[in-house]
């Protein structure tokens, strides 16, 4: 039996479970991939190697307001080929350094930032560049200790903090920005910029080979499987070395399912022999360990040390390769590999991870602060077949007494996959099902996937055709035809400016002179799959690169920019649809830097498997330090039938996840929470109930990522940057703010685990009050992690706000109660958050929402716990995108709300029983269970003080006096 069973786990389940590598290229599959790598390979076995690349010392020209320069580059192997070099330093400290061929023969695609930054930077007014015979440099930052130095003979670019190297571009001589050539015919090779002189030319040919490689390898065309990438343009690719020698850790670059803190790609042990992939993919069944491409590219790093934080965002739209290695333990390589597009790097000099973020969002946008009821939980499935499916879940969910907010339709609910047109034999009466499900205060989220099917009686086709904003087949005559749903299939190109105000009109839910969509209401919402885009007969499941866009760019110049544009003009389209706008929800698969500005994103389609599980933790994790954090799996796994200890488990990682939403395949099991047997069935309610019960601290979460970019998903070195022992960790993470520390389980038969104390504090079980010490150094503790709990802790020094009144979706908790847990620290003290607003509409930018901040403090031996008005102390903090001079504490958010109470506040670790607690001179009343202090360092259940019903409200100002 054993042998059999063994026999059975080798061969037939990795055979259910593969990804098809074959589908997908490897470096050594893309010419230019091998090229850069090839370039590397012979710069590390040449002792003599020097880069090409320099500045003409005599050309370089400082702005008047010497803010900015640009030079000219010239490669010591194309004396006749220009590019030209721009420098500059915004107000915040960024460095952009751009690179472009000049006068070549062709233009290179140089719209990418366009396309994430959310405006043109300001450049700093205090930054001088000083110009010298070898190099320009200049000093700069609050302590006026960074200093970037740009060298000319080779050209690089060195950013120094207190004299020590940050990032260095080009320190390797690896950048190569291929110029555009014309094709030799046969034998003649004669090089494009050949000198007068005949010797020249030889000595010139020879020299290249060193540097470009003997042969010109993939120059013009390139097959892969049956497909031809004709090339018209030829080489173009763009190599570039960006080294952090002084910081042993590199994360970020999304998506790829791999470890937090990015595994290296070269070196003796190289954990994976293909670089790091961005090429937007529709990856089947992808691997749980793998430096493949997936479905989005954000192409931003981070390098993290005890001492600083830095980053880079590469802005290019093209396929890229990155490898990473490390020289040393504390220092690290990596080689940026383009297939086409302008350099256009930006420097984050940080020095903190909270600086990065500043920066890094302050050029690509906060994440929007989403509807309220979109944090809450999403149950979709491939596909409620009908409406009365989508009754009958709605039902049944009630029945058990499971919340829930949003129900989705895959692309079933459309006809012959015609997006936005009904089956009327399964759905009948779309508007009326809407309504019914809206009845509850919930909402509806539909699938527009970007592929049109080619048919005249599709009034979408018809109309994208007869405007003229159809992506088009190579040599940009004809419109492009591939397959994927809805058959004979034509794209979209959203590059097309024409297309912008047509696609919003499609969303209209009123008759118009045109086709709208009348069969839907305003609370649908929209999930755009597909769009990296994923083409079923097209190389690499996607878009050929030879294909056409708008300005006659190439597809291979836009690919991973893509998805975003999409994703961007249909949260425009949903905002209006209704005057004054509400907020869009959107779901995009795809994805670039800058789409946090547009909704939310999840990690594709995952397996049913424990490792996917586990990644699918660690990928939403990256994704949050991307910039990106409104981030989620599928829970329970795309493919596959889970069994109930893992669902169990999947829920668990869902409800501590940015998107929380249960999906699965059309060939699965059908698998709502209500359908499993108990135990699991109460505990998955209680799990759900969990998750809305701290929609206050995902809420209030979310304003501050809106805000200041700082992630809502936090792992540990961003908490706790000088923490060596919690640079690596990916598999327990902090949640805003609010000092809830959580290790979601993912490992099967687990009834305990251990968690990752990184400091002298205390923390607090959130089920047991069970109080652990840390210790400076760092600490493993032991935590109870049966199937019906998610171990997570309250950091000492935090208050949690909660609304505990289990209701049918969230909408039903507007005048909800709330809970105060106040997790006292080791001196006795704590602070938390609560932002709240309508949840819906944009009038927080009017000032209507209030921001709370909850104080607990010492007073000689008493305790005050007061709420004090945090937006009227930080008026310009408060909100997404708006200074709020104007706030008033008595807006019309906090009159709405002014009848909602505090009905419970939770005190654990305080020392002694308390003699009163008073509100304004009034006993409340109170019950006090003795146990362990905040203050010693005993393990043990907590003290804990429940105050009942304390007569404050959770808008206006209180304090409650414990005396002890
Ligand atoms: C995308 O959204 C931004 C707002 O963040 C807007 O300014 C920009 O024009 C949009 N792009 C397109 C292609 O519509
Ligand atoms: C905590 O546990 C991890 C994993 O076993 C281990 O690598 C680490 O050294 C431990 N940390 C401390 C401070 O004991």
């Amino acid at each position: 039996m054993r042998a059999l069973s063994s026999f059975l786990l080798l061969t037939i389940v990795p055979a259910a479970f593969a990804v098809k590598s074959q589908d997908f290229k490897t470096c050594a599959q893309a010419a230019f991939c091998r090229r850069g790598r090839a370039l590397s390979a012979r710069a590390q076995e040449s002792q003599a190697w020097k880069s090409p690349y320099s500045v003409d010392p005599s050309s370089v020209a400082v702005s008047p307001e010497q803010a900015s320069f640009v030079a000219a580059v010239k490669s010591s192997l194309y004396p006749n080929i220009k590019f030209s070099l721009d420098v500059r330093v915004h107000d915040d400290g960024v460095v952009r350094v751009r690179m472009d061929e000049v006068d070549g023969l062709r233009k290179r695609y140089d719209e990418a930032a366009s396309w994430a930054l959310t405006a043109e930077p300001t450049i700093s007014p205090d930054v001088k560049w000083a110009v010298s015979k070898k190099d320009v440099r200049a000093t700069y930052g609050a302590k006026n200790d960074i200093e970037v130095v740009v060298s000319y003979d080779p050209l690089t670019v060195i950013l120094y903090r207190g004299g020590k190297a940050q990032v260095v571009l080009n320190g390797r001589g690896l950048l190569h920005m291929e110029h555009f050539r014309t094709k030799a015919t046969g034998e003649e090779k004669a090089p494009v910029d050949a000198p007068a002189d005949d010797s020249q030319v030889v000595m010139q040919v020879n020299n290249r080979a060193w540097f470009e490689g003997e042969e010109e390898d993939g120059f013009w065309e390139e097959k892969f499987g049956s497909w031809t990438d004709s090339k018209p343009k030829g080489p173009e690719s763009l190599s570039i070395d960006i080294n952090f020698p002084n910081h042993g850790h590199v994360y970020g670059i999304p998506q790829h399912a791999t470890r937090l803190d990015l595994p290296t790609t070269t070196g003796e042990n190289a954990h994976f022999s293909d670089p790091y992939r961005l090429y937007n993919a529709d990856v089947f069944e992808y691997l749980a360990d793998s430096p493949m491409s997936l479905y989005g590219s954000i192409p931003f790093m981070h390098a993290h040390s005890a001492e600083s934080t830095v980053a880079i965002f590469n802005a290019v739209g093209s396929e890229t390769w990155i490898d990473v290695g490390h020289p040393s333990a504390t220092s690290t390589e990596t080689h940026w590999i383009s297939e086409s597009g302008i350099l256009d790097v930006f420097i984050m000099p940080g020095p903190t991870p909270a600086d990065v973020f500043a920066q890094y969002t302050r050029l690509t946008g906060t994440p929007a602060l989403p509807a309220h009821w979109a944090l809450a939980y999403h149950q979709c499935r491939w596909n409620y077949i009908s409406s009365d499916d989508v009754r009958d879940v709605q039902r049944r969910f009630d029945a058990e007494d499971m919340p829930v907010d949003v129900f989705w339709l895959d692309i079933e609910y459309a006809e012959e996959h015609k997006y936005f047109i009904w089956d009327k034999k399964t759905f009948p009466d779309p508007v009326d099902m809407m309504h019914d499900v809206e009845a509850i205060g919930r909402k509806m989220v539909v699938i527009i996937d970007p592929h049109l099917k080619r048919t005249d009686d599709y009034p979408v086709y018809k109309e994208a055709k007869e405007l003229g904003v159809l992506v088009k087949s190579p040599g940009g005559e004809n419109n492009y035809e591939g397959w994927c749903w809805s058959g004979s299939s034509a794209w979209i190109d959203f590059f097309n400016p024409s297309s912008w105000d047509w696609w919003k009109s499609l969303f209209i839910t009123e008759q118009g002179d045109k086709w709208s969509w009348t069969e839907s209401t305003v609370d649908t919402y929209i999930w755009n799959d597909m769009n990296e885009p994923s083409i079923f007969n097209g190389p690499e499941i996607s878009m050929p690169r030879d294909n056409v866009h708008h300005g006659g760019w190439e597809h291979r110049d836009i690919h991973n920019i893509n998805g975003v544009l999409l994703h961007n003009l249909t949260s425009q389209a949903l905002m209006s649809r209704t005057d004054p706008p509400r907020r869009p929800f959107v779901l995009t698969r795809s994805f670039y830097a800058g789409s946090q500005r547009f909704g939310a994103m999840w990690t594709g389609d995952n397996l049913g498997t424990w490792e996917h599980m586990a990644v699918g933790v660690k990928m939403v994790l990256v994704n949050n330090i991307g910039g990106f954090s409104f981030a989620g799996s599928d829970v329970g796994g795309f493919f596959g039938n889970p069994e109930p200890e893992m669902l169990v488990r999947w829920y668990g990682v869902g409800i501590f996840s940015p998107f929380f939403r249960a999906h699965a395949h059309i060939d699965t099991k059908r698998r709502e929470p209500y359908l499993l047997d108990e135990p699991y069935k109460s505990i998955l309610r209680s799990l759900l109930r969990l998750r809305y019960s701290l929609l206050p601290v995902w809420y209030t979460a979310f304003r501050e990522t809106s805000v200041t970019g700082l992630p809502v998903l936090r792992p540990h070195w961003v908490v706790f940057p000088k923490d060596e022992g919690g640079f690596s960790l990916d598999d327990q993470y902090f949640l805003g703010s609010s000092g809830l520390l959580v290790k979601p389980i993912t490992d099967k038969g687990v009834t305990e685990t251990s968690i990752y104390l990184p400091e002298d504090q205390v923390y607090y079980d959130y089920y047991s009050y069970e109080a652990y010490r840390g210790a400076s150094k760092g600490k493993n503790v032991t935590v109870p992690a049966a199937l019906d709990r998610v171990p997570f802790l309250v950091r000492g020094g935090s208050i949690v706000p909660t609304r505990e009144r289990p209701r049918r979706s969230s909408m039903l908790m507007k005048r909800d109660p709330f809970t105060l847990r106040v997790a006292l620290d080791t001196s006795g003290a704590a602070a938390g958050e609560l932002y709240l607003d309508d949840g819906e509409t944009f009038s927080h930018r009017d000032g209507k929402f209030i921001w709370r901040k909850f104080v607990a403090s010492k007073q000689h031996k008493d305790l005050r716990i007061k709420s004090v008005d945090l937006a009227a102390q930080r008026p310009g903090e408060a909100v997404d995108g708006v200074a709020l001079s104007n706030y008033n504490g008595a807006n019309d958010f906090a009159k709405d709300i002014a009848t909602v109470r505090v009905e419970r506040v939770v005190v654990f670790g305080l020392s002694t029983k308390p003699k009163s607690v008073q509100v304004g001179g009034k006993e409340l009343y109170w019950e006090y269970t003795p146990g362990v202090a905040s203050d010693t360092k005993k393990q043990g259940t907590a003290s804990v003080l429940v105050i009942k019903d304390p007569g404050v409200g959770v808008s206006s100002d209180w304090e409650i006096a414990v005396q002890v």
